[in-house]
């Protein structure tokens, strides 16, 4: 089945993923693509709209990223936001010029009426600005909305089908942003929206089945969200061609090994292989506790014992790993996606390289909570689908200092308390992430008649959208007062816990 295509030109916006995602939101598939794509490519992709994304530069500046002007030319509808509109107008012959002062936050917005772009739009409505130049009113360029301070806050440039919003669509702090949207992908670019997982899944199974044909394919399974569903997807596809490996390495956390065994083994009835290496893996960090130390020790252990499994399964030709599309474009990975920007991510990269496969990304164009849908169409249980993202290195980076078999028995007890609760409490959903982390600080307190002078755990939980900032979760007291309780009295060696209320930056989500 063909499907609708829509690009988002990416001139450097941090919001370029989250417009990505609620282009997807309106079952419409998008890829965020460089600035400089030319013409000749952008008709090859035959989009059925693009998009121009905001940018931090003014058009005026020297190194400002431009598009090919050829763009303009195809006959495909377009939508500029903010810098995207400002270079659509300077290309096109307006005027771009220096608001009085750099406009920041809500705004409210009157639109001239309510056709088009703006169907069904309230003729006042409260949107999200961030800018310091804007575009002037000029002769052909049709105003759509004004805001007090901005005159033309949207625009249709002529006759084309090309337009442009000064404010931000995409962001939550407009609210109608979603039936802009929605009018441009539906209404301007005629897209059906029949984007849906069910067909996303189709289409993966179908391509899967005839790229390996009648090879292995082997999944490293680590129980998170990303290798479950890689795995899940790659079970119904190739059944049992395909064989996963989980690697214990000891620093899970109480009940996982058994929980990703139950899962893959009875469910999908794909082949497992547990390494059980834990000892190996804790003999070799006794006594370290430089945290990055601990990092390469887990991750060069982690390849060896991969390695040593994946020898013992034959005519094993391709390696699948739960790639998702915002380490896909963060790492410069797609073919006509924007360069690297930020970071590899912490696990990618080492293994198929060292192992000699050819790699399987099944999960490459989609965001992770479209991982998760994926996931629930698949049949995986909600405790998987739902499941908070878990580091690579484990409870390692949670227990600071050294790791000893003691330490790691107070945290799981702890995280298994707290994670109890948060479920519960329905926190579990309204969080991203939540874990407890076990301090080198012992302190004094009185338990009975007796003194004590034990350990302090820290309770951290965070909201995040990318994971890339966070605010620390405002848990309710009385659900904090419950968890105190209940690891003070059940977990032996802990006789004191405090709440982490630092935000993403200046401080990491992980403690180490
Ligand atoms: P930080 O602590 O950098 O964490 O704010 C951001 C997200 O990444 C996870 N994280 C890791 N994941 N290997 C991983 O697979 C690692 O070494 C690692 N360090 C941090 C962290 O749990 C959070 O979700």
């Amino acid at each position: 089945m063909t499907q609708d295509l829509v690009l988002i030109v990416d001139f450097g916006s941090q919001f370029a993923q989250l417009i990505a995602r609620r282009v997807r939101e309106q079952h419409v598939f998008c890829q965020i693509v460089r600035h400089d794509l030319t013409a000749a490519r952008v008709r090859e992709l035959n989009p059925k709209g693009i998009i121009f994304s905001g940018g931090p530069s003014s058009v005026y500046e020297v190194n400002a990223p431009k598009a090919d002007p050829a763009i303009l030319q195809l006959g495909i509808p377009i939508l500029g936001i903010c810098y995207g509109m400002q270079w659509l107008c300077q290309a096109l012959g307006g005027e771009v010029v220096a608001a009085n002062h750099r406009e920041y936050g809500r705004a409210a917005l009157s639109s001239h009426g309510d056709t088009g772009l703006f169907a069904g739009f309230p003729a006042d409505a409260t949107v999200w600005m961030s800018h310091g130049d804007q575009v002037s009113p000029a002769a052909g360029f049709h105003t759509l909305a004004s805001t007090a301070t901005c005159r033309v806050a949207a625009v249709q440039f002529g006759k084309t089908p090309i337009y442009g919003l000064q404010f931000h669509p995409e962001v939550s702090h407009t609210p109608q942003g979603g039936l802009l949207l929605a009018n441009f992908l539906r209404g301007v670019c005629g897209c059906a929206g029949t984007w849906q997982m069910s067909s996303v899944l189709e289409g993966t199974i179908a391509a899967v089945k005839a790229r390996v044909g009648t090879k292995r394919v082997i999944c490293g399974l680590s129980g998170g969200v990303d290798s479950s569903v890689c795995a899940a997807l790659l079970a119904r596809a190739i059944g049992p061609q395909l064989v996963c490996i989980y690697v214990d390495n000891g620093l899970m956390r109480e009940g996982e090994t058994e929980v990703v065994r139950k899962t893959f083994q009875d469910w999908f009835k794909a082949e497992l292989h547990v390494v059980d290496a834990g000892e190996r893996f804790l003999s070799e960090l006794a006594g370290v506790t430089d945290p990055q130390q601990k990092r390469k020790i887990i991750g060069r252990e982690f390849i060896e014992a991969f390695q040593r499994e994946a020898k013992n399964i034959p005519e094993a030709q391709f390696l699948a790993q739960g790639t998702l599309y915002p380490d896909v474009i963060e790492s410069g990975g797609s073919v006509d996606g924007p360069a690297a920007t930020i970071k590899l991510h912490h696990n990618v990269g080492g293994l198929p390289e060292k192992l000699g496969f050819e790699l399987i990304e099944p999960l490459r164009d989609l965001f992770k909570d479209e991982v998760r849908r994926l996931g629930a169409e698949l049949g995986l249980p909600d405790a998987i689908v739902w499941r908070h993202p878990f580091p690579g290195p484990g409870l390692a980076v949670r227990c600071l200092g050294d790791i000893t078999p003691d330490k790691l028995r107070i945290l799981r007890q702890c995280d298994t308390i707290f994670l109890d609760l948060l479920w519960k409490s329905g926190w579990y959903h309204k969080t991203s992430q939540a874990f407890v982390v076990l301090l080198p600080v012992r302190s004094v307190g009185v338990m009975g008649d007796g003194r004590t002078y034990d350990n302090t755990v820290a309770i951290r939980c965070v909201q995040t959208d990318d994971f890339m900032t966070a605010d620390w979760s405002h848990l309710p007291y009385e659900l904090l007062a419950e968890v105190s309780t209940a690891i003070i009295n059940r977990v032996k060696g802990v006789n004191r816990v405090v709440y982490d209320i630092s935000s993403k930056p200046p401080a990491t989500i992980e403690w180490e």
